[in-house]
Order: C-alpha cells, then sequence, then structure tokens
C-alpha cells in the first residue's frame, strides 16, 4: 500500500516537473493496486518529509558523523561481497539475512553498501518516528558457544551491533590438554570483530591457570552505546561516527566521554588507561615471542603458520589472535583479556617456550 502510494507520489511529481517544460500534464494515472497489509508495528507518528529532511535535526548532523565513519569508509562492503561475508560487509545482505532469518541463501548484491541508516533504521518504511526502529531489535544469541551452552547477548540498543560484532566459529578447534592440532590455514582464528564475546568474557580458546574473572565493569546495560555512541567529538568520534579515535591537531586522541560517567577523575583514568596499554602489549609481545619459537606465528605475515602442533600452542595462537583482533588493548573487559593472555603465556612455558618477560 505504502508502496504503490510512494510510486504515485513520485509520477505525480515527475509529471509535474516535465511539465514545466514539454507542454501540459497529462490525466492523473490510475490508482496503484493495494499492496498487503504487512506487519502492525508501532504507528508512530507521521511526519513531513521536512520534519527529518531540514538543516537542524540531530539527523543532519549523525549524517555527517556516519559519513566520515569506518561503516562508511571501510570499502570492505565491496572485498567482503561473497558468500560467508556479506551478511555483515554489506547493507543488503544484512537486511536480507534479517527477513529471512537465516544465511543459507543470501544473494550477492551486483551494488554492494556499506552499513548505513537503512542497514540499522527502517528509513523510509512509514514515513513516521517508527522509521527510527531498528532493524534487528532483540537479544542476539551468538554463533560460538562456551562450556558447551548457548551465550546471549541482551544490552539494549547494542544487540544490532552484536550480529556483526562477534566471533567466527573455528571449527574444528583444539581442545585444552587434547590431541595435537592440525592447522591447515593460515588465517584460522575468530575474525575481526570478536568483541561482543570479550565483553560477555565467554571466548572459548580458555587455558586454564588463573581463574577467570566473572564480571566486567565495562559490560554495561547499553553495551557498546556507553563508550561507541557517547557525545561525539564532531564528525570523527561517538555518535554515529562510532569510532573513539580521533585527531586533534594532529594528536590522536581517545574519545571519553562515554567513560567520563563512570570515571569523574580523568587524570587518574589516564594513569589506568596507560597501565592497562602497557599491561596488554607486553604480554601481547611476551605470548608472541612464544608463538614464534614454537613456529605457529609468522610475525611476517601476521598469520599462523599451517603444520601440526600441541594443541595448547594452537590455542594460545587463537587467544592471542582474539585479542589482537578485538584492538580495544584490554578496554573491553580488562581483567579478562589480562587473564587469557597471562594464562596463554603460562601454557607455552609448560610445553618448554621460556617467557621472555622472566
Ligand atoms: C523519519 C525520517 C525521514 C522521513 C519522514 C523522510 N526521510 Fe528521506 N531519508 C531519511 C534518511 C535517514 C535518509 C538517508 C540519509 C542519509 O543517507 O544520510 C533519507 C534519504 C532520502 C533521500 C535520498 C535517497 C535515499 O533513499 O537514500 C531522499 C530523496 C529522501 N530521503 C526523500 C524523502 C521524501 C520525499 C520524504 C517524504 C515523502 C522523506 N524522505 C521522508 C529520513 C527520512
Ligand atoms: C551489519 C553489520 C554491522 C552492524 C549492525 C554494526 N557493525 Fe560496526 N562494523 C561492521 C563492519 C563490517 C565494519 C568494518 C567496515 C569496513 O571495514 O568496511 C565495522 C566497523 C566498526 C567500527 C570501526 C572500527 C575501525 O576500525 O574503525 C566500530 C567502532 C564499530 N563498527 C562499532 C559498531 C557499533 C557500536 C555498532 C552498533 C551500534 C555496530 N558497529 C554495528 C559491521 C557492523
Ligand atoms: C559476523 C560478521 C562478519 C562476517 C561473517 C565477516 N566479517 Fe569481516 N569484519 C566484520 C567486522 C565487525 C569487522 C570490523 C572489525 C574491526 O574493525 O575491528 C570486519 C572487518 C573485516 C576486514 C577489515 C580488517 C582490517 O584489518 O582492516 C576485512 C578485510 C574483512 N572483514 C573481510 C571479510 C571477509 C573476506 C569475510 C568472509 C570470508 C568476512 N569479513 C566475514 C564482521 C564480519
Ligand atoms: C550501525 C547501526 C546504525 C547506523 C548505521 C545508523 N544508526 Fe542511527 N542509531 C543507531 C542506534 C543503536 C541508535 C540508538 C537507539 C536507541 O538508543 O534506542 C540510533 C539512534 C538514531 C536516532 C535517534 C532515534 C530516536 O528514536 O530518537 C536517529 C535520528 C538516527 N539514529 C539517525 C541515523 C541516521 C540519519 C543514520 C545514517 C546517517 C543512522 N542513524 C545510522 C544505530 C545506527
Ligand atoms: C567501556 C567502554 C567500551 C565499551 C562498552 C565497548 N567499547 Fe569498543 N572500544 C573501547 C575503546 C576505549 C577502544 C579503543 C582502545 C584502544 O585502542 O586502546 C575500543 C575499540 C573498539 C574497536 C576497535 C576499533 C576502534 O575504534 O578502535 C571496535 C571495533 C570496538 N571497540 C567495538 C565495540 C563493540 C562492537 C562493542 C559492543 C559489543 C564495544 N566496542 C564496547 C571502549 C568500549
Ligand atoms: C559503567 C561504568 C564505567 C564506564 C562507562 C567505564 N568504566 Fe572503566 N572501569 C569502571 C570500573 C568500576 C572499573 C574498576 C575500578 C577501577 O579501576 O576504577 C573500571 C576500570 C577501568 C580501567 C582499569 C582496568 C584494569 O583492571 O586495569 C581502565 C583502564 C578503564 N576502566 C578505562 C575506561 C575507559 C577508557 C572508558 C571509556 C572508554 C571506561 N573505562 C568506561 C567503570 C566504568
Amino acid at each position: 500500500m505504502k508502496r504503490s502510494l510512494r510510486l504515485t507520489t513520485l509520477v505525480i511529481t515527475a509529471g509535474l516537473i516535465m511539465a514545466s517544460c514539454e507542454g501540459p500534464m497529462g490525466p492523473a494515472g490510475e490508482e496503484g493496486a493495494k499492496g498487503d497489509k504487512g506487519d502492525k508495528g508501532d504507528p508512530g507518528t507521521t511526519l513531513a518529509c521536512t520534519d527529518c529532511h531540514n538543516s537542524t535535526s540531530p539527523m543532519a548532523a549523525f549524517s555527517q558523523q556516519w559519513s566520515t565513519s569506518t561503516h562508511a569508509l571501510g570499502g570492505n562492503a565491496a572485498y567482503a561481497n561473497r558468500a560467508g561475508c556479506v551478511q555483515c560487509h554489506t547493507s543488503q545482505g544484512f537486511l536480507e539475512y534479517v527477513a529471512e532469518g537465516s544465511v543459507a541463501n543470501i544473494s550477492i548484491p551486483s551494488n554492494p553498501m556499506q552499513i548505513n541508516c537503512s542497514t540499522c533504521h527502517k528509513i523510509h518504511q512509514t514515513y513516521s518516528s517508527a522509521d527510527w526502529t531498528l532493524t534487528k531489535p532483540g537479544a542476539q544469541t551468538l554463533d560460538v558457544k562456551y562450556a558447551n551452552a548457548d551465550v546471549i547477548w541482551n544490552k539494549g540498543a547494542s544487540n544490532q551491533c552484536a550480529f556483526c560484532h562477534q566471533m567466527r566459529p573455528v571449527s574444528p578447534a583444539p581442545v585444552a590438554g587434547g590431541a595435537d592440532f592440525a592447522i591447515t590455514s593460515s588465517r584460522i582464528g575468530p575474525h575481526h570483530g570478536p568483541n561482543t564475546n570479550l565483553i560477555l568474557g565467554k571466548s572459548p580458546f580458555e587455558l586454564s591457570g588463573t581463574t577467570y574473572p566473572t564480571t566486567n565493569p565495562h559490560s554495561t546495560a547499553d553495551g557498546c552505546l556507553t563508550c561507541h555512541m557517547s557525545t561525539p567529538y564532531g564528525y570523527t568520534a561517538g555518535g554515529h561516527n562510532m569510532g573513539v579515535w580521533y585527531d586533534s591537531h594532529g594528536t590522536e586522541m581517545m574519545l571519553k566521554t562515554g567513560c567520563a560517567t563512570c570515571h569523574t577523575n580523568a587524570t587518574t583514568l589516564d594513569t589506568k588507561i596507560a597501565d592497562l596499554t602497557a599491561d596488554v602489549e607486553d604480554k601481547m609481545a611476551r605470548l608472541e615471542a612464544q608463538l614464534v619459537a614454537a613456529g605457529v606465528y609468522n610475525p611476517t605475515t601476521a598469520l599462523a603458520k599451517t603444520g601440526t602442533f600441541k594443541a595448547n600452542a594452537v590455542l594460545a595462537y587463537l587467544n592471542y589472535n582474539t585479542v589482537k583482533e578485538d584492538r580495544s588493548n584490554g578496554i573491553h573487559n580488562p581483567g579478562y583479556i589480562s587473564t587469557l593472555l597471562e594464562n596463554s603465556i603460562a601454557a607455552m612455558v609448560a610445553l618448554g617456550y621460556a617467557d621472555p618477560g622472566k
């Protein structure tokens, strides 16, 4: 129904424009066929085009923030426009997944689009305030289980983020202390966004040792939004840019508007960040040296080496790779990420690879 009405409007508008240069307007077309009823959903408040499309609505600023983001500019919608990737990397793939509820039959779009307003919001569906509704609300069951149980991400409006920013399954996967394991692909690993799994402290590659913390001060009710969509810095961080780093006159700055609600002392916070970053970088460097010595990791390609290795060495590599791909330097779950690395280093020592930090 809405669709045919819109088409009629467009046809009439086009007619009017043509009319000005090409003679009198023809008779009005006949009414379009009735469309199907569709979901009831939130009726929202009907809006005029100009309620949204004006230069002072929040939308105008959000569009600018988005336009400089990695969602807009990352470029990987083109590179990853194939089966197994489209559902996270193209707007069309994600929306087709949402409509079909499965990734089994997703088509490969010929004009792949980066993640944009319509990927996340129901833009131009009802021309009402309900157009801002998220396209995939509701809890997200993550693809990778933990201790044989489902892992569920249920953190408000960040549930939308979780479908894409989660670990890819590694299958088959090594079992801690189990049989030697053959790495057959140098790209073995959980892929680029294992953020949700780490924030929940439920990564499948844990090695035993120091007890893993079960709470995370940074696992907030709004999830990702707390830090990544907090009060923005212009167009270059926070808000709808969603990044946390911005350039301030040549200096890279971390956006801390989301942190400030809990960390009220800015100087103390800076010290904490510096300490945690140093701790994680130090552990990553030590673990990397052990993995290179064991022949599991190739520092030149920054990928795994194929071959057969002790199961725990492969798990230690997978932990190294997960933390590297998370790219939060520990912030997403300070205690857990630090413990993951510590136990991986200890496991490598147990296999005979000395800890260069000791
Ligand atoms: C609820 C807010 C809202 C309403 C109401 C709305 N739009 Fe939009 N419109 C958007 C958003 C969001 C975009 C995407 C903007 C972007 O990519 O920066 C958009 C994009 C567009 C575009 C660019 C092409 C496209 O589809 O991306 C056109 C043209 C457009 N709108 C016309 C209209 C017209 C005409 C109306 C009234 C019939 C209307 N809009 C009503 C929010 C709205
Ligand atoms: C449809 C999948 C999808 C959804 C939903 C999604 N993202 Fe992303 N996100 C991506 C992809 C893919 C990239 C990388 C884009 C590229 O490289 O082309 C990315 C990039 C990012 C980056 C930038 C990383 C960098 O290197 O600069 C941040 C931060 C981010 N997303 C946060 C979020 C947050 C927060 C949400 C929820 C509000 C979210 N994303 C929702 C798929 C998604
Ligand atoms: C479950 C969702 C998901 C799937 C499936 C997925 N990706 Fe990604 N990918 C992401 C997210 C999220 C990011 C952004 C992570 C970040 O910036 O930290 C990303 C980032 C990337 C990047 C940029 C990495 C970099 O270092 O700049 C490339 C390249 C990429 N993906 C390729 C692929 C390819 C190829 C496939 C299919 C074989 C694929 N992705 C499947 C979610 C996914
Ligand atoms: C990666 C997902 C994502 C993308 C892309 C995205 N948004 Fe959003 N947007 C969100 C989330 C999450 C919220 C917060 C919703 C909440 O708190 O309920 C939000 C909130 C909003 C709101 C406030 C809605 C309200 O109910 O008041 C507007 C307006 C908005 N976005 C516009 C846009 C526009 C315009 C674009 C494109 C330029 C865009 N968004 C792109 C995820 C996204
Ligand atoms: C407690 C605040 C906080 C929360 C909550 C949080 N992040 Fe982050 N995230 C950060 C910080 C800070 C960094 C940068 C750390 C660094 O580079 O040292 C970061 C880094 C990232 C990166 C790497 C690219 C970049 O922008 O530096 C991605 C992608 C990302 N986060 C996605 C997410 C997603 C998705 C969620 C929710 C599942 C999330 N984050 C939740 C604070 C947070
Ligand atoms: C919801 C509240 C909350 C938010 C938001 C928050 N933090 Fe925290 N953070 C805590 C608590 C609680 C602790 C543990 C006590 C402490 O060290 O202050 C903590 C600890 C830390 C630590 C020390 C971790 C360790 O174990 O070494 C760092 C670093 C940190 N936060 C950085 C950040 C940054 C950066 C942001 C924003 C991007 C942020 N936090 C946002 C509550 C929060």
